[in-house]
């Protein structure tokens, strides 16, 4: 599958511009296709409650469930530096539950696989395998 990485730099910016960001000043947005082609998007929302704020990837997420959910394939995560971001660990765990260890992330030196930034991860497997019940 050939990945429209340009398209994907041009929505995480327009995500971005959409930030609430009053508190870190610090606007994110990232953009992703699915695996059958959805683009999605979303913006980082924070909270006078500062602990509650939202990552743009959280935002990713919710957009990819309300558009009917799918597999998250190509992924660019922007700040306003127009330099790609590394998700927080919180986020990664969010996106692999999406896009597992195939889903290819664009960093400064071009993409990566989600099996490198979040190696050995836990994921619902574990939950349907492991649980006492199964
Ligand atoms: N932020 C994101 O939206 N995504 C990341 O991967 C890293 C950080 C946001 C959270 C907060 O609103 C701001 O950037 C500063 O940390």
């Amino acid at each position: 599958m050939s990945i429209d990485w340009d398209r994907l730099w041009v929505e995480a910016r327009a995500a971005m511009q959409k930030a609430y960001c009053p508190y870190s000043n610090f606007p994110v947005g990232a953009a992703a296709f699915t695996t059958d082609g959805k683009l999605i998007t979303g913006c980082n929302v924070e909270n006078a409650s500062y602990g509650l704020g939202l990552c743009a990837e959280c935002g990713l997420v919710s957009d990819l469930a309300t558009k009917g959910g799918g597999t998250l394939a190509a992924l660019v995560v922007v700040a306003s530096d127009g330099q790609p971001v590394a998700p927080c660990g919180r986020c990664r765990q969010l996106l692999w539950e999406f896009g597992g260890n195939t889903l290819q992330i664009m960093t400064a030196s071009g993409p990566i696989s989600f099996a490198t930034l979040l190696p050995d991860a836990f994921g619902p497997t574990d939950l349907d395998t492991r649980s006492v019940d199964s």
